[in-house]
């Protein structure tokens, strides 16, 4: 039962009034009285109740025009109308005009005792959802998006644009750990379905039978297992956001279904005939190359095409390494607080060997380094010895790949150094240009670029 509530019983009768607070004080809530419509909307704004019960046959100001002003002035208020006999209409009339329920005389206690029950429970739970929401929502700020980086700019523009615009479909791309399902609840929170549902499927945990009954839902007796009707995510998500995260491992047979359900907003339950119309945006993340998934027929073209439209690029940590300093910080903040801790920042020294990394885990591996410092760290500020060995010594298991321990006293070429850096890194990462330069922390089109220059054609592998 939910906790005590503030209720205000409107009616002219005073008999009826006495019996709502007998029923109404016996479930514990806090009950006051109004005998007209004036006074009830004074008491209103002066005592702000959860619910309001309301006669519609009142003296003076009627129940149906209390009840608009109810609804325009406080709108977290609910409104149960009381209807006498043969007033049926009016009650309906009243429900259009945004009354929560309605109770007929003659009642019973234990029907308004029922009817006040359910609603403060659904206005309760409901309340509750906007305070997660608006809390969620907040802490999905685009600054929460952390880099001064071009690359981290351009997202940041890009969510911003797409959300004003209300894009419906989106592909986000990167490695693990780049932030992809980040951009994805920003792409929500930060639009105008951000206060409706965002569901996120996970294609790659999904069985391989049961893809199309998840997300589209199935009728009872679809299949052997399929005891009751069920609705799919795509129908949660009506009005918000399906975030389906690693598209490219989705079977076939569900591409196929999908991509009608996202042309023609139809689909039906697996087993049923009825169309059912959705509206969601649709949030596609992958860490594969999809174009290639597409060349090799694990993906199909027409859904890549289609998703493809709007894309964001993540680029690997090594790509915007001047972002690891405010990461870092960011990381330390967030930390401090969940922990308990007050580190006040990074050491230069500590600094250094984070920007020197390779980060093959990207922003989720710094995140995770920074946890583990948080927590371990007896130093103010982080220092070299709260970091993991793989990146407290880099020498020991990253040899330097100049391997240059002085300069020869001949002198050297500097492009000769690059060159020979380039054509190691391609060597070492056999011939894998995005692992390459990342290695050398430079861009994949910068590396590109280098290598042309250079006249490393793609044999340099
Ligand atoms: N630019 C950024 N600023 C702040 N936090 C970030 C940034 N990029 C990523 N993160 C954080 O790093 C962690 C990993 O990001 P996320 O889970 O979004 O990556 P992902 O690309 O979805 O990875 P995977 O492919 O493994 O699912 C998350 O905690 C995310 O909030
Ligand atoms: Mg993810």
């Amino acid at each position: 039962m939910p906790s005590q509530a503030k209720i205000l019983v409107v009616d002219d009768e005073r008999l009826i009034r006495w019996t709502l607070v007998q029923a109404l004080g016996e479930l514990g809530h806090e009950v006051s009285e109004a005998a007209d419509g004036a006074a009830a909307l004074a008491q209103v704004a002066a005592e702000a109740p959860d619910l309001v019960i309301l006669d519609i046959r009142l003296p003076g100001l009627g129940g149906l025009e209390v009840l608009q002003a109810l609804r325009r002035e406080h709108p977290e208020t609910s409104v149960v109308m009381i209807s006498a006999h043969g007033t049926l209409e009016t009650a309906v009339e009243a429900m259009k005009l945004g009354a929560a329920d309605y109770i007929r005389k003659p009642f019973q206690a234990a029907d308004v005792q029922h009817t006040v029950s359910r609603l403060l429970t659904s206005q309760r739970a409901e309340r509750e959802r906007d305070l997660v929401l608006g809390r969620e929502a907040r802490s999905y700020g685009l600054e929460s998006l952390v880099g001064v980086s071009d690359s981290m700019q351009q997202v940041r523009g890009l969510i911003a644009q797409l959300s004003a615009a209300g894009a419906s479909t989106v592909l986000v791309e990167g490695e693990s750990g780049t932030g992809k399902g980040l951009v994805a609840r920003l792409l929500h929170y930060t639009g105008p379905r951000g206060r409706k549902p965002f569901v996120e499927v996970s294609c790659t945990a999904l069985a391989e039978g049961l893809v199309e009954s998840e997300l589209f839902g199935h009728e009872r007796g679809a299949f052997t297992d399929a005891k009751a009707r069920k609705q799919g995510l795509l129908e949660l998500a009506d009005g918000g956001t399906v975030f389906l995260d690693e598209i490219g491992d989705m079977p076939l047979a569900a591409q196929a279904k999908l991509l009608r359900a996202m042309e023609d907003r139809l689909f039906k339950r697996v087993g049923g005939v009825r169309d059912i119309r959705v509206d969601v945006q649709v949030v596609a993340a992958t860490h594969r190359d999809l174009g290639q998934a597409v060349a090799e027929g694990r993906f199909r073209k027409d859904l890549y095409y289609r998703l493809a439209v709007v894309r964001i690029a993540l680029p690997p940590l090594t790509a915007h390494r001047e972002d690891i300093p405010l990461l870092a910080e960011a990381f330390i903040r967030h930390y401090n607080r969940e922990l308990g801790r007050s580190l006040t920042g990074v050491s230069p020294a500590a600094l250094s060997l984070l920007g020197a990394y390779r980060w093959p885990g990207n922003v989720r591996e710094l995140r995770n380094v920074i946890e583990r410092a948080v927590l371990l760290g007896t130093h103010p500020e982080l220092q070299p010895e709260d970091l993991p060995a793989g990146i407290a010594q880099p020498t020991a298991h990253e040899p330097h790949a100049s391997g240059l321990s002085s300069l020869p006293p001949s002198g050297l070429s500097m492009q000769e150094v690059e060159r020979g850096l380039i054509l190691r890194a391609l060597q070492a990462e056999g011939g894998n240009q995005t692992h390459a330069a990342r290695r050398l922390g430079i861009s994949r089109d910068t590396l590109r670029y280098r290598m042309k220059k250079f006249g490393l054609g793609a044999e340099a592998g």
